[in-house]
């Protein structure tokens, strides 16, 4: 969970930068960062999954196993572009592991490649240190964290019912809840003592049986940065709970029944960097609404929500990336 906290901290710096077709992409400023925060650790120094890497340049346009995976000048012929927009779940996603990137991110990768994939032979990546002294930042903006007299008691409750809350990092006194583990075995009952918990910053309910009204002890959490709760029954009444978490930089909707109703209640939420809406019931206005309300925030809809031209177009792509595979063999 560390890490979520840090990739906020990390997709903070580029939420700030929307990318247009006719911007000039940097690539220090713009893609080094994706590369170091989501691809590096698995195509660097210390492993070389599918024999790529991404740290420098010279290896990346040298390309791994199945040959370069960029194109210089066609993001559409770039295995690499194509693996970062695949649906999540696919499974030749990239990263393999974690959050798929944003759309954002993606685009700022596409447009790299169609203009050059310029890549100055100083630059070389480093995956982002699991400790880095950003995340700090991200705390001290809370000040001090200050337990309420439940606090033990409700976090004892919590283990006790198989719900770890523990510590963010070594010396810091904000906490995370990660109900995710007990599935559906968590209901309203078992998430219910949280309300106690006021130093969580990081709570996960992703997959949990928590209802909207459950929610409620949610919105006494003033301090909560990330919030999962995909693959949820919660709906747009739940959504009014969130209201008051004016740090919450982090939301994932993946998968619930939320639709451009629940948006509204979000648009009071200025410090959201990064919100995940794939399978959900928005529309494209009701996300064009809430991008307005929110210029800052990241907005993830997946490929599978995407105008079906663009579908069509990746699907086409996609075919003879399979065919050429299968003239190898
Ligand atoms: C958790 C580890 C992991 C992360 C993180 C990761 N990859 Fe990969 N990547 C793999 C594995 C494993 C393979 C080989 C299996 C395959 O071909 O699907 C691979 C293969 C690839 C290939 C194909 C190389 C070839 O020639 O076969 C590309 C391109 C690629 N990754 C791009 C990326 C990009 C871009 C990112 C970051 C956005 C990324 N990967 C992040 C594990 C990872």
């Amino acid at each position: 969970m560390k890490n979520s906290i840090l990739i906020l901290a990390v997709t903070g710096l580029l939420a700030g930068r929307v990318a247009g077709a006719d911007a000039k992409v940097d690539f220090v400023k713009d893609i080094q960062p994706i590369f170091e925060q989501a691809c590096i650790k698995c195509h660097g120094p210390e492993k070389q999954k599918g024999e790529l890497r991404l740290d420098s340049k010279a290896a990346a346009m040298k390309g791994g196993k199945d040959g370069p995976s960029i194109v210089v000048g066609q993001a559409d012929k770039s295995d690499l572009y194509h693996r970062v927009i695949l649906a999540p779940g696919s499974d030749d996603i990239m990263p393999s592991k974690g959050d798929p990137l944003t759309q954002a991110q993606a685009d700022l990768i596409r447009d790299w490649i169609n203009q050059g994939a310029v890549w100055p032979d100083s630059a070389v990546g480093k995956a982002v240190a699991e400790a880095a002294p950003t995340v700090d930042t991200t705390f001290t903006s809370l000040g001090e964290p200050q337990p309420t007299a439940g606090e033990a008691a409700a976090i004892a409750k919590l283990e006790a019912a198989g719900v770890p809350v523990r510590p963010i990092a070594m010396n810091l006194k904000w906490r995370e809840a990660n109900f995710h583990m007990l599935g559906t075995n968590a209901t309203d009952e078992t998430i219910a003592p949280i309300k106690d918990v006021v130093t969580l910053v990081e709570l996960n309910l992703a997959g949990t049986r928590v209802t909207d009204s459950g929610l409620q002890p949610v919105a006494s959490l003033a301090s909560l940065l990330t919030l999962h709760l995909e693959h949820t029954k919660i709906t747009d009444a739940g959504l009014p709970q969130l209201k008051n978490l004016s740090h919450l930089a982090y939301l994932n909707l993946f998968d619930t029944a939320i639709t451009d109703a629940g948006l509204e209640s979000l648009k009071g939420l200025k410090n959201l960097k990064r919100i995940y809406l794939w399978e959900t019931k928005v529309t494209d206005q009701g996300v064009e609404e809430l991008q307005k309300a929110l210029p800052n925030v990241q907005i993830s809809r997946g490929w599978e929500n995407e105008p079906a031209a663009k579908l069509a177009a990746v699907a086409q792509k996609e075919e003879p990336k399979a065919e050429k595979k299968e003239e190898k063999k």
